[in-house]
């Protein structure tokens, strides 16, 4: 979404759903930005020219369809799963009071204000993003919350930052190097962080099936393991070569692991365990998917239905 028509596009969706009657509209990417985000009502997933879809989110806005499967609306507040994934490699960072971070990929800036909160009013945090749309919420949340002495938001790519070396004490990229020429962005991200100064790298595992309890037939299991994962294309990371490549950039003092983000079907968004249900039976044929729905209907009723999304984490200090 980096040219005007893309914004224009953006907007247009905003004012379909206004129409719509859903006046809380707020287009927010990312889960973090989701659960920072108590008023909000609707989500839309945006989709970035990295993964070279920009015609869906185009598609929605002209045709007026809600349908979409890349939209999804939230009719209640309160934490989505991943958030905390997504907050602790943000800790992990170790900022200090008086500290200067940058977050690659910021979107609407959920994380920055966390690491703004964590350098306090002396400190300096830069939030970069490809998406000008998704900055210009950035900024009026950061002002909304009294941080714009704190955070500016400036337009930028990932892959070659306009920000000296050695420029800050920590970088973090969060769920952006699974849209991103990887190898590029690492690169980056070494580079504008001072020697002993702090990365931190979190991407969306495409190569851990998600997860859940339900005590499904082998067949189907088999089946449901092995739905396609959308939005990955060459060069991006979003798997566990992250480990090799964070090693390669040079980083030591490394954590690094998978991270889950484990929902429970009682205490999830409808419209979040609607799209897990989705996502789920939209491999299996129709028999199979009301097979599927008994079983979860079952599990929920016992409140034994859990599900699992996976992260690949590392963090690291440049020497
Ligand atoms: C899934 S969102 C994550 C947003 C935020 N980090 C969070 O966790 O809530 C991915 C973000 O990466 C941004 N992005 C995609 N390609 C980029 C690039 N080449 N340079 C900078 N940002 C990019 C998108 O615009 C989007 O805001």
């Amino acid at each position: 979404m980096d040219n005007e028509r893309d914004l224009a596009a953006a907007d247009r969706v905003v004012h379909l759903l206004r129409h719509l009657g859903i006046e809380r509209v707020h287009l927010v990417q990312g889960i973090a930005e989701a659960a920072a985000h108590p008023g909000m009502v609707a989500s839309l997933a945006l989709v970035t020219p990295a993964v070279s879809a920009s015609s869906p989110l185009h598609q929605v806005a002209v045709s007026g369809t809600l349908v979409a499967p890349r939209l999804l609306i939230h009719s209640d507040a309160g934490p989505l799963s991943a958030a905390a994934a997504f907050v602790r490699a943000a800790d992990a960072l170790g900022l200090a009071e008086g500290g200067a971070a940058v977050d690659v990929g910021c979107g609407t800036g959920a994380l920055t204000r966390r690491l703004a909160h964590r350098v306090g009013s002396a400190g300096r945090v830069i939030g970069a993003d490809i998406n000008a749309y998704l900055l210009r919420e950035a900024a009026a949340l950061a002002r909304r919350q009294g941080l714009d002495q704190v955070i500016s938001f400036e337009v930028g790519s990932a892959e070659a930052l306009t920000f000296p070396d050695n420029r800050f004490n920590a970088a973090l990229a969060c769920t952006v190097l699974d849209e991103v020429n990887a190898e590029r962005a690492l690169a980056e991200l070494a580079r504008v962080v001072r020697p002993k100064g702090r990365v931190a790298v979190l991407v969306r595992a495409v190569d851990i099936p998600a997860w859940d309890s339900l005590p499904l037939r082998s067949e189907l299991r088999a089946k449901v393991a092995a739905r396609p994962n959308a939005g990955v294309t060459a060069g991006v990371c979003a798997d566990g070569s992250l480990y090799r490549r964070f090693r390669a950039a040079g980083f030591r003092d490394v954590t690094m692991g998978p991270r889950f983000a484990i929902d429970r079907a009682e205490d999830a968004l409808p419209e979040w365990r609607a799209y897990y249900e989705g996502s789920s039976v939209g491999v299996l044929s129709e028999p199979e998917a009301t097979e599927w729905r008994a079983v979860a209907a079952h599990a929920s009723a016992e409140r034994s239905f859990l599900w699992a999304s996976a992260y690949h984490c590392a963090v690291g200090t440049k020497p």
